[in-house]
């Protein structure tokens, strides 16, 4: 499959209502986990146009940024350490408003202004995390956690 996505307009659910079956059509038949990550990285930063959005994935017990669409990021991250390490370290979504609010936020880039992380987990362990950064304060709510939490469901981690 190698199609454009179609794009929607409209309200935030509307917009993951539209992009999640074609991310299912993206992902089906494909067993490559980067190759997953990668198109569901750029299906959603096609639609939402955040700043920043992809995954870090656990590698011998830090996180290490893997598949993303976005300005350069750091590339390993400890347990507990920002955002994205706090995630990895609680098991549950984080949703950061200001992130300059949120004690040891790793600012990878001074644009970002709010931020959502997402664990994958696998065998009740985390394995990775979708992480997508806004350029606005206040850019993520519960609509994102579900189809976010959604979305990391269908890749076969
Ligand atoms: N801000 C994140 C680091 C990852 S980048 O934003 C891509 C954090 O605090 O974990």
């Amino acid at each position: 499959m190698a199609e454009d996505l179609d794009m929607a307009t409209g309200t935030k659910t509307e917009k993951y209502q539209s992009l999640v079956p074609q991310i299912i059509g993206l992902l089906e038949g494909e067993p490559d986990l980067i190759a997953n990550m990668a198109n569901v990285a750029a299906a959603l930063k096609e639609q939402f146009q955040w700043l920043w959005v992809g995954f870090y994935t656990v590698k011998n017990n830090v996180l290490v940024v893997g598949p993303f669409q976005g300005p350069v990021a750091c590339t390993r991250i400890q347990k507990g350490r920002g955002v994205c390490g706090s995630c990895w370290q609680q098991g549950t979504t984080l949703i950061v408003p200001d992130v300059e609010k949120f004690p040891g936020h790793i600012a990878c880039s001074s644009l970002s202004k709010s931020e959502i992380v997402v664990p994958v987990v696998k065998d009740d362990e985390v394995v990775a995390v979708l992480d997508a950064d806004s350029e606005a304060y206040d850019s993520f709510d519960d609509i994102d956690k579900k189809y976010l939490e959604e979305i990391v469901r269908l890749i076969n981690f």
